[in-house]
């Protein structure tokens, strides 16, 4: 396999007494989209800045495309495009205004600014609006303006910081499909993200961060598999709630959660149970079940699992 794009070996960073990166290492292939995902203070920003050449590591090391992050900060930075979780873009100025801006200020021509900038207006949909205020955007259209900016040097690795945060559903869709536009033309994509839907829709790899180190990895389906299955059983009598959470603990081996007056949702063991089997404790103890289901966990199930938080929390 070829070597990967992106590389990061035992980071630490320490802000006075708050280590926000505790050995970190990540290594994403040329091509593929790594998602970072972790909750809120994992170390994700931290992460994303040392590896944009933003900040230095105290001790660790990455590599971007071969390159040093901090040796060779500006062969790293001719090849990245960072857009950083609060958009950057200057709101007195247009869409177009904005590009052609940060074109200028990356030494683009007049001519080659104007010609870029329109094209990528219009290749994310942006044309109609170029000629408007970004103060008068919508919160999609500004994050989107904002990681097209990050496009004028047609980066080969792109970090996105948390691209959809506090975006309607709408909006997250477009900077989704934007995503996989970037994806399809052979750009490396890294970003990070608080919502599991977001990594099971756009990475083909997952990086599961918390307390500045990587706790697991895999894809999405394999990250799944991590658990185990989740077993769900609604019962015809809300009062047997008790005695069924018993049974399912004795089989489980684990504490199930009630989901609702009347059911109860356990995850399993790593080899798992026969559905028959539940059914049958289930009948032996006199418990009528409405419906007993086996299924696969939640990505959610499985970053709440993996990042110790409580289930109710979500
Ligand atoms: N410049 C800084 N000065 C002091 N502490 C910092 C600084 N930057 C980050 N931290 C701390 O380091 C930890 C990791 O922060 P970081 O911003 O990397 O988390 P994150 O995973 O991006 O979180 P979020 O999802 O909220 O964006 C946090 O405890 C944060 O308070
Ligand atoms: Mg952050």
């Amino acid at each position: 396999m070829a070597d990967p794009i992106v590389v990061a070996e035992g980071l630490h960073k320490s802000f006075g007494d708050t280590h926000a990166l505790r050995g970190l290492d990540l290594s994403v292939p040329r091509g593929a989209v790594c998602g970072v995902l972790g909750p809120n203070g994992a170390g994700k920003t931290t992460a994303v800045r040392i590896l944009a050449t933003l900040s230095d590591p105290d001790a660790g090391h990455a590599r971007i495309a071969g390159f040093d992050v901090v040796r060779d900060a500006g062969e790293v930075r001719a090849r990245i495009g960072l857009a950083g979780q609060y958009a950057a873009v200057d709101d007195k100025l247009t869409g177009r205004g904005n590009l052609r801006m940060f074109a200028r200020l990356y030494h683009l021509s007049r001519r080659e600014a104007h010609r870029r900038a329109d094209e990528l207006l219009e290749r994310f949909g942006l044309m109609d609006a170029a000629d408007r205020p970004v103060t008068g955007y919508s919160g999609g259209m500004r994050r989107r303006l904002d990681l097209i900016t990050s496009l004028i040097l047609r980066p080969e690795v792109l970090f996105l910081d948390e691209p959809t945060t506090g975006l309607d559903p709408r909006s997250r869709g477009e900077i989704w499909s934007s995503v996989r536009e970037l994806v399809a033309d052979g750009t490396t994509v890294l970003l990070t993200t608080q919502y599991l839907d977001e990594a099971d829709q756009l990475a083909d790899d997952i990086a599961v961060v918390d307390h500045g180190r990587v706790i697991a990895t895999g894809t999405p389906d394999e990250l799944k598999a991590t658990i185990g299955d989740r077993l769900d059983v609604v019962l015809e009598d809300p009062a047997a709630l008790p005695p069924a959470a018993t049974v399912l603990n004795n089989l489980a081996g684990a504490e199930p959660a009630a989901t609702g007056a009347d059911r109860l949702s356990v995850a399993l063991p790593g080899g798992g149970l026969r559905l028959a089997d539940i059914v049958r404790e289930l009948d032996r103890a006199g418990i009528a079940a409405a419906d007993v289901r086996l299924r696969r966990p939640t990505l959610d199930e499985v970053f709440l699992r993996l990042t110790d938080r409580k289930e109710a929390v979500r």
